[in-house]
Formats: C-alpha cells, structure tokens, sequence
C-alpha cells in the first residue's frame, strides 16, 4: 500500500497546482481550473480501468461493472472543488482513494455483485455560488431551478457558469440519478479536526453528519464624518456588527453548537468614515437540527437587542440549509470492518463537524463515511496535511469497506 499512498499524495500534489491563484489554491465550481481538473481525474480513472464521463452537472464520473454489465453501484468518492486558500487534501483525497480502490479490485480480477461508481463531484463547498453540494445536490435528484439565478461575486449566474463551462442547464435533470441504481455511498475524508489525532488513532467511522445552516446578514446604520460625529449620535453598524459576533461565539459555547462568520465587509470602507453598512455571513452547525434551530433563534434574539439599542437595522437571508444526516447502520458495519482490516480491533465512531456530499447523496441511497486524521486537525488552510502512513491504511481500510459491503450484498438496506 506504501507505493498506492506515494502515488496517491503526488496526485494531491499534481491537483493542488490547478488553481486560479498563483500563490494560493483556489479551485470553484465550474471554472476553467475545475475543467482541467476534471480531464486529470478522467485520466487517472481511465489509467485505473474505468469507462470515464462527465455528468450534466459537471461531476466527473468513472464506473467499473460488477460481475455482469449494468448492476446497481456502490457509489464512491468525494468533490474536487476547493475553498478560498484550500488545502489540497479535503475532498480530493477522497477522490484518489476511490480512484485507487478501483484500480485494486479491477487489477484482482474480483467480480463484485455490483457496479463501482467513481464520482469527483464538481462542488461541495459552495465557495463560488453560495449554495454548497452543487454537484452532489444534481445527482441527488434534488435540484432546485431556483438556483439558477445564483450569482458569483463578479455577478456571472448558475446558468451562465454552466454555458461557459461548455454544460447545457436544460440538459442537468440527466445528472439526476436513479435510486434503483444504486446501492450506497461510501466516502473517505479527512477528520478536519483533532479527535483522531488527539486519541492518537489513525482512522474512524463517521456516525452523521453535522446539520448546517448559512446567513448572509446585513446591518445597516448610517454613514458619517470619522472625527465630527458625536457618540451619542452615531448608528456604526460595524460596532453592531462586532457585537453580533461576540454573540455568536458565546451563544454557540453555551448552546454546544458551532457558530462561525467566515464572512465580514464594512461599507463604505474609508478609514475616516463611520462604517454605515456591514455585511456578514453566518454558518451555524451542530450535531442535532433542534440544537442548531434554537442555537439560531438566540443569535436573531441577540441580534434583534443589539440593533434596537444601537438604531441599527438587520436583514438576513438563508443562503443554505442541510439537515444533519445519519450514517447508514450496515454501511457503518462495512467501515467498521474496513478499519479492523488495518489491525484497529476496536474502531472509533464519531459525528461529522463538517459537511460532506454525502449529505445531499443520502437522498439517493444510503451512506457511510470513513475518517482519516490530518495533522493538527487542519483543514481549510494550506497547512492541511496526513501522514503517508495514514493514506495506506485508510486505503487499506477503504477496499476492505467496499468488500464488506459486497460480502452482504443485496441485504435488508440496499435497494436493489
Ligand atoms: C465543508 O467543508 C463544510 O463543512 O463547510
Ligand atoms: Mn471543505
Ligand atoms: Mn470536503
């Protein structure tokens, strides 16, 4: 596995340098950066044995039949697209472990009962739209037209970014896969946190997934000469703003949830000019929706103090909502014993922080995620990294999770 691990980290290296900034990696959805790519992944999966297509929604896709052609899959991978100032480990680790575990089984001859399907899906983390899951959202089968007019910061539309990525929106509803054909999901990812680390393990089951729920806020006070306006006078919906922060994080530790804006501009900017308008983000997670809910109606109670006392304004509008997700039991069982192959007899088990496809797939089929931990817990920075050591043994744990599922395969949960 140690040769497997070193080419898979290569190919981290190699997608890491598809970027659209020079000195950092940034890769979104449907950019020229996401088709180049998308045509180096179609080669490692047609190097791996795979018949390779690029879904309608700009997934791109590779399949190895089972036993006999045109058997449900097993769905496996994870998204290629980045945040702003990425590491180059979330999301298309996952994508070249599948890539790999495939290879294996297509090199050993095994005849599987079902189909592999290896999916990159072209957008998880919503950094150019907003919306996050794009992609994992189109092969779900549950896209919302609405999304069309999204727009990215230099005001291009959803349906624009498809033309120019050479994709036809009237053509998306034949990304929309078929639950028949299908027989789960099965994602490896970094932990993106330090649970694993801290424990001093290398790999674990994932039991859900955290439910989410994004904001863009805005305040609105009014605008004035830096030095000349009296405090007593004066609406600075930045001060507001700031406050609103503080608010979030001390609401987010009291409530157990996780309460973060990633996002902050004041208007109009000037150094000597009182900011009259801020615009923020919020994203708000935790393990259980109610949680998450009664987490956000305090931050609106807080909000809604804040800005009568300070004569500020607020506006807010729901940019994305996930539900937190659970793990599929079997699946989990599959993982389970995917890690017990590395010689871990008794596995950790732990939810989700973060968001995953798998979050939008599980309106497909069922699903199940196994973790690998990253140094530090770092993710979302260029200092994301794993110890080689721990790409072989989630390889490792990954095939024998995918034969677990086949040994058990059809079963009470699966749908075909
Ligand atoms: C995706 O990485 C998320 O959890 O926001
Ligand atoms: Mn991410
Ligand atoms: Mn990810």
């Amino acid at each position: 596995m140690t040769v497997e691990a070193d080419l898979i980290m290569d190919r981290c290296d190699d997608l890491a340098t598809i970027s659209s900034q020079p000195d950092r990696l940034e890769r979104v959805h449907l950019s020229p950066e996401h088709k180049a790519a998308n045509a180096l992944v179609a080669e490692w999966m047609t190097d791996a044995g795979l018949s390779t297509w690029q879904d309608p929604a700009g997934n791109q896709c590779g399949r190895l039949e089972g036993a006999e052609p045109g058997l449900p899959a097993l769905l496996i991978g994870s998204h290629i697209d980045t945040v702003p100032d990425a590491g180059r480990y979330d999301g298309m680790l996952g994508v070249l472990l599948a890539i790999a575990v495939a290879k294996r089984i297509k090199k050993s001859g095994m005849r599987l009962p079902f189909a592999l399907e290896v999916v990159a899906f072209s957008d998880e983390e919503g950094t150019r739209f907003g919306m996050a899951l794009l992609g994992s959202r189109a092969l779900a089968g549950t896209w919302d037209d609405a999304w069309w007019n999204l727009r990215d910061k230099d005001g291009i539309s959803l349906a624009e970014a498809f033309q120019d990525f050479g994709l036809d929106p009237a053509r998306l509803p034949g990304a929309f896969r078929r639950r028949e054909n299908y027989v789960g999901y099965l994602e490896t990812h970094i932990e993106q946190g330090p649970i694993l680390e801290d424990a001093e393990r290398q790999l674990a089951i994932v039991t859900s997934i955290a439910g989410a729920r994004r904001y863009g806020i805005t305040i609105t006070g009014h605008a004035g000469h830096a030095g000349g306006t009296p405090y007593a006078s004066r609406r600075d919906a930045l001060v507001g703003a700031s406050e609103l922060v503080v608010a979030i994080e001390r609401i987010s530790l009291q409530t157990h949830t996780i309460g973060t804006v990633g996002r902050l501009q004041a208007f109009p900017g000037g150094v000597n000019v009182i900011p009259g308008r801020v615009e923020l983000s919020l994203d708000l997670r935790a393990e259980f929706d109610a949680d998450r809910d009664h987490a956000l109606d305090l931050v609106w109670a807080a909000a809604k103090e804040i800005c009568e006392r300070r004569k500020l304004r607020l506006e807010k509008k729901e940019l994305y909502r996930a539900d937190a997700v659970l793990c599929d039991p079997e699946l989990m069982a599959a993982v389970g014993r995917g890690i017990r192959a590395t010689g871990d007899v008794a596995p950790m088990a732990f939810w989700s922080r973060a968001g995953h496809d798998g979050m939008a797939v599980v309106n497909l089929t069922r699903i199940a995620m196994l973790f690998l931990r990253c140094r530090g817990g770092i993710s979302h920075h260029p200092d994301e990294n794993v110890k080689k050591s721990d790409v072989a043994a989630a390889l490792t744990a990954f095939e024998a999770a995918v034969l677990a599922v086949a040994d058990t395969y059809p079963a009470a949960g699966a749908e075909a």
